[in-house]
């Protein structure tokens, strides 16, 4: 059985999600034309299709997760678009193989670290595939009681994004995020 929490599609791509995060203001922020970008633990896709148009098609998406299922929609969603420039993977983000080392200039990894207990691997490979000046934009969600091993504890967190120049972060009882640098 896996270890990695899937997350029904439903919910990934609810159209309630949007009143409280935009895939595009994210987008704008941190993608131009032309990038690399990574998504991982894309899920169906609710950041990639964003990231997607706002790389163009000289860019390029990587979008991997380990659910097939998830993979298989965010496919779907590629093709109706006709977006030529996203690659999926049905792959765990702890091996990238398929991600050249230093490669990638916006990595976008939002709330998967928490779905996995592979913590330091999943940062490890994210800091392989991103370019020395590259950024990669790393969220977690917190249940505090939680006694699950793929919870990020507080200590945790603060160990892994230490790791990284910090440029930004913010944590709080629910949920943190981190922008990061390679050191
Ligand atoms: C909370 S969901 C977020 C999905 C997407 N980033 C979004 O914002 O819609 C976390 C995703 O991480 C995926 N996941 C969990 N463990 C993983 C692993 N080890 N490797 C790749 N994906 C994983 C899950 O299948 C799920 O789609």
């Amino acid at each position: 059985m896996s270890e990695d929490r899937h997350i029904p599609v439903f919910l990934l791509n609810n159209p309630l999600r949007r009143l409280m995060e935009s895939p595009e203001r994210l987008a704008k922020e941190y993608v131009r034309q032309g990038m690399v970008v990574a998504d991982i633990g894309c899920g169906a896709g609710f950041y990639t299709i964003a990231m997607a148009r706002a790389t163009g098609p000289e860019g390029l998406v990587y979008a991997v997760d380990s659910d097939q299922v998830a993979v298989e929609r965010l496919r779907n969603t590629v093709e109706r678009e006709g977006l030529s420039n996203v690659k999926t993977f049905v792959s765990p983000a702890e091996k990238l193989d398929f991600i050249p080392t230093a490669s990638v200039d916006f990595v976008l990894s939002k709330d998967l670290l928490c779905c996995t207990i592979k913590h330091r691997e999943v940062m490890r490979e994210m800091r392989r595939i991103v370019k020395p000046n590259g950024t990669i934009h790393v969220s977690i969600r917190s249940f505090p009681f939680s006694k699950d091993p793929r919870e990020v504890r507080r200590e945790e967190w603060r160990e892994l994004i230490s790791e990284f120049k910090v440029l930004n972060s913010k944590s709080g009882l629910t949920s943190s995020w981190a922008v990061l640098r390679p050191k």
